[in-house]
């Protein structure tokens, strides 16, 4: 596939080198183009630096690896407001959160998937990737080796597909929550597990272990 990635950062680095290793063509861009071409040049794998507008032409996917607050102007820079992500998947991993407490900063009801479906109007969002670590897919998690699921939140079954097939190649198991009105749930569930982590409980530790009945009836 042809994957472009908008931020230059870790979570852009992590699933950049994922992608790439998986065998994808990836065009990385930024607010700095020196910041691009530095993490091109440290991913290799024939990755490329491009401005945000080239990022985004013509690309099977888009990965929105950006800090909440750069969300809009990075899409504004992309040309998202003029339809340039029109009818393609748009990957958001964002958590728009209080930092280390966890409380989502978007407006009652509201998710910032949604938000970022209304300023790149026509694009298919997928809210996917906001729940792990970046050093999840590149192996530096700190997990233990198993498959996660990777929870998946969008209203394009074609758009679905793409990123589900990006999740595997980066070693996860895409689950389809439901359609982006579920975004919001998706996008407290991270807050919930990063609230509890920087209280310095074990997130793991506080959800249930329930058996899923479809799989228990699937292996019957
Ligand atoms: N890292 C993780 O483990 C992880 C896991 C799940 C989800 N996420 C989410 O993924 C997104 C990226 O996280 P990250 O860890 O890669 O962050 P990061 O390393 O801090 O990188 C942030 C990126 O956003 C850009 N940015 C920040 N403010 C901007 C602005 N006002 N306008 C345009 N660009 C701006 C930065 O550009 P500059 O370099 O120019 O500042 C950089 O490219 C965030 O929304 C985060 O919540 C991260």
């Amino acid at each position: 596939m042809r994957i472009g990635i908008l931020g230059t950062g870790n979570l852009a680095a992590a699933l950049g080198e994922g992608w790439a290793r998986a065998g994808h063509e990836v065009v990385v861009g930024g607010r700095s183009p020196d910041r691009a071409q530095g993490l091109a040049e440290r991913l290799g794998r024939g990755v490329r630096a491009a401005s945000p507008r080239e990022v985004v032409a013509g690309r099977d996917a888009v990965l929105l690896a950006v800090s909440w607050e750069g969300v809009e102007e990075m899409l504004r820079s992309a040309g998202a407001d003029e339809g340039l992500l029109a009818g393609v998947p748009l990957i958001d991993p964002t958590n728009a959160v209080e930092h280390g407490v966890g409380v989502l900063l978007t407006g009652p009801g509201e998710s910032f998937a949604g938000r970022i479906a209304r300023l790149a109007p026509g694009a298919h969002v997928v809210k996917a990737f906001h729940l792990f670590p970046a050093g999840q897919w590149t192996g530096s998690g700190g997990g233990d080796g198993a498959a996660v699921t990777v929870a998946m939140c969008g209203d394009d079954p074609a758009a679905l597909e793409v990123v589900g097939e990006l999740v595997r190649d980066v070693g996860g198991v895409p689950a389809v929550l439901g359609g982006l009105d579920r975004a919001r749930q998706v996008e407290e569930a991270a807050g919930f597990v990063i609230g509890l982590a920087f209280g310095g409980h074990d997130p793991n530790s506080a959800i249930p272990r329930v058996p899923s009945p479809v799989a228990a009836r699937t292996r019957e």
